[in-house]
């Protein structure tokens, strides 16, 4: 049984979360390649398929939503799971939604076995400065908000979903 963990990260938060995850998909003795979305993982070499994304200005990442259309018939097919990182999941008001995550799966014809909003992280010294300036200005609260072992207690949540 053959997963792909595919992840699309800007400042890197994401990928740290889908290492987590592929660790809790390996202690359930599935065989999970990790791949960056960068590197056009293929969907169709596996039996089902993890899709994680950092969030940016209300939105997945680009190469995230586009890997998604251009192989919606093969995701659609498989068993498919979706997480989102981002910062305001860290707010316990928003209940765990997240419009970016919401959005993106409006646009694809399938049905996630699971969908995830974890916390990421705001660190300055990993984004432009630029967006720095940016992310001053909206006020967006900054630290290290990622929760590790509710990524891991999610693989092991999902192994058995990704099985079919
Ligand atoms: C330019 C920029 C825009 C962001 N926009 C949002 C946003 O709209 N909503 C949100 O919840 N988090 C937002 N964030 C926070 C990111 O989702 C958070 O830093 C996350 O860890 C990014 O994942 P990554 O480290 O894998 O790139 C933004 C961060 C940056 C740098």
């Amino acid at each position: 049984m053959t997963v792909l963990v595919a992840f699309a990260t800007h400042s890197g938060a994401t990928r740290t979360l889908a290492e987590t995850l592929t660790a809790a998909l390996r202690a359930e003795e599935l065989e999970v390649d990790l791949v960056d979305i960068a590197d056009s993982p293929d969907p169709s070499a596996y039996d089902a398929v993890v899709l994680g994304s950092g969030v940016r200005i209300e939105a997945v990442e680009k190469p995230a939503a586009a890997w998604a259309q251009t192989h919606r018939e093969q995701l659609s097919g498989r068993p498919f799971a979706f997480f989102s990182c981002s910062g305001s999941a860290a707010d316990p008001a928003k209940g765990g939604k997240q419009k970016a995550t919401d959005t993106f799966l409006a646009r694809l014809p399938l049905t996630p076995v699971a969908v995830k909003n974890f916390p990421g992280w705001v660190l300055m010294d990993r984004i432009p400065v630029h967006e720095r300036v940016l992310l001053t200005s909206m006020r967006t609260p900054t630290g290290d908000f990622r929760d590790l072992p509710a990524v891991e207690a999610w693989g092991h949540e999902v192994a058995p979903l990704l099985r079919g």
